[in-house]
């Protein structure tokens, strides 16, 4: 497993290698819903390449930048047993060597539910995605539908500036109980993951958005929203830590809803 720490010497890697390259970028903190990713794009393709970039542009708040874990040791050992090709930890000065002047804006999708009240969280993925996906040029890139909102926005992006690149969706991975898979989860106390169950449990009753966010609240759940679009439902709340929060963010098709 090559690790290029050079955006340069990445490029000059990427014109010597030949046959489908599947791309998995990811912000670090790996975890088994990243391993699904990983394995979908080791299956899929001859070469995969990993991108662990905790990228600032997308964090509206700077606490949440700050406390993002950082496993970089055991992400390395995971991709090495996981057989990826090659992993790109870029820096910012090279990611960003143009001072964030130019940006990819989508104007629709991306100012509903989680780009409410994380304004220009959209526009740092997309820029950064459009940066990584345009130095890795892949056959396919993997996104996990937990991020959906996240997934749609790619896909509409590479849709409309045609980038010849197949955006694969992966089902969510959750533990036992349900949880949703998340880097966040690290940062729960016990109390919080004793609880956090029951806001994807609570996400999938068959009552209304409205009657769901009340419950999740008396629960013990700052509600951002519970909201169904396009036949799917997506939530998001911020659990109580103590000394800081953690955000969940969740969604289901509304087929996979309770007793539907
Ligand atoms: O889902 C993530 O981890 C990030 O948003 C991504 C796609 C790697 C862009 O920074």
């Amino acid at each position: 497993m090559k690790v290029f720490k050079s955006i340069r010497e990445w490029q000059a890697e990427r014109t010597s290698l030949s046959g489908t390259i599947g791309f998995v970028p990811t912000m670090g903190a790996l975890h088994r819903g990243h391993a699904t990713l990983l394995e979908s794009s080791r299956s899929e393709n001859d070469i995969s390449v990993l991108s662990i970039y905790v990228n600032p542009t997308q964090f509206n708040n700077p606490e949440d930048l700050t406390n993002y874990p950082c496993t970089l040791d055991a992400d390395l050992a995971l991709a090495r047993e996981l057989s990826v090709d090659a992993v790109i930890l870029p820096r910012y000065a090279d990611m960003y060597a143009d001072g964030y002047h130019y940006r990819v804006d989508e104007t629709d999708f991306s100012r509903t539910l989680c780009g409410i009240n994380r304004p220009g969280h959209f526009t740092g993925v997309l820029t950064v995605v459009m940066k990584l996906l345009n130095l890795v040029r892949p056959q396919r890139a993997y996104f996990g539908e937990k991020d959906h909102q996240q997934l749609t926005v790619v896909k509409g992006m590479v849709d409309a500036f045609f980038m010849p690149v197949e955006i694969v969706p992966v089902v969510t991975v959750r533990d036992a109980d349900g949880l949703a898979l998340s880097s966040r989860n690290a940062r729960l106390t016990t109390e919080a993951r004793r609880l956090a169950p029951l806001f994807p449990s609570l996400l999938a009753e068959p009552d209304d958005d409205a009657s769901i966010a009340r419950k999740l609240a008396d629960e013990g759940f700052t509600v951002d929203y519970v909201e169904t679009r396009n036949g799917r439902r997506y939530g998001a709340v911020v659990m109580d830590c103590g000394s800081h929060t953690v955000r969940l963010i969740d969604n289901l098709p509304m087929h996979e809803a309770k007793g539907v």
